[in-house]
């Protein structure tokens, strides 16, 4: 589940990794964006998602392919659904840390950065310079533009222009982003970092295989954003948005 595109970037890697199982992607735009709402509300929308979902499909395993929907809601989630299996997506900064990496700047939504566990620790290590810089706007921005992500360059190398040399790698904590992964690695000549390639591998770990291929099912509950789904979906078969944080997480 995500608010948008984001976790589709998720579902595609996972298809690729894990094949032979199947997949039901909900987007859930009426909520976009989950990064400014209040906790309250997107737990709301969530539950009553997943009760219309839950009568029409029967999922074991669900995948938070969002940073804020696991930072806001995770720990509900579970206390809920004791006997689902439920993986979050948390920001790769301890990723970064393993590749050396210690002047990190996090971009994150509001939410994630206000309430996920791990940034808050991670505020707190002197020997880490961790840079918080939330994005208000970003995600909607990228749903906004996701037929031409060129037209965001102005805004990302305005961004990253403030960080030039101060900082030796990036975490994107938040997928909708690694739409952009491509050109903040360019621009910024850092390392970029994401949570997906974690993700992935919980579901190898925590998911039964069938001996066939799996299918597929990509559902919204706003119908007017679909053209958005089968964008990202075309950039993403048509171009690998990110290497490096792949390459470095192996
Ligand atoms: N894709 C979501 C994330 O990873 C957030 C987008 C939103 O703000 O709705 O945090």
């Amino acid at each position: 589940m995500d608010s948008g595109v984001g976790g589709l970037t998720i579902l595609n890697e996972s298809i690729k990794l894990n094949p032979n199982l199947d997949y039901y992607y909900f987007a859930d735009y009426k909520s976009l964006p989950y990064g400014t709402k209040s906790p309250a509300v997107i737990r709301k929308s969530l539950v009553n998602n997943l009760n219309l979902l839950q009568e029409k499909f029967d999922f074991d395993v669900l995948v938070l392919g969002c940073n804020t929907l696991t930072a806001v809601a995770v720990d509900f989630l579970r206390r809920l659904y004791p006997d689902k299996i439920i993986i979050g997506t948390e920001p790769a900064i301890k990723v970064a840390i393993n590749n050396q990496k210690t002047n990190i700047l996090l971009l994150a939504t509001p939410n994630t950065i206000k309430y996920n566990k791990l940034i808050n620790q991670c505020k707190e290590d002197k020997n880490l310079n961790l840079q918080l810089k939330p994005m208000a706007t970003l995600a909607d921005l990228i749903e906004h533009n996701i037929g031409n992500l060129r037209e965001l360059r102005p805004v990302i190398y305005k961004l990253l222009g403030d960080y030039t040399g101060y900082i030796d790698s990036i975490v994107l904590g938040c997928t909708h982003y690694i739409y952009l992964s491509k050109m903040i690695r360019e621009y910024s000549q850092v390392p970029v970092f994401d949570g997906n390639f974690g993700v992935i591998k919980q579901i190898q770990k925590k998911t039964n295989p069938k001996k066939k291929a799996g299918k597929v099912y990509v559902l919204t509950n706003d119908i007017k954003k679909n053209d958005n789904l089968l964008k990202a979906w075309e950039i993403l078969q048509s171009e690998g948005v990110r290497e490096c944080a792949e390459l470095l997480a192996t």
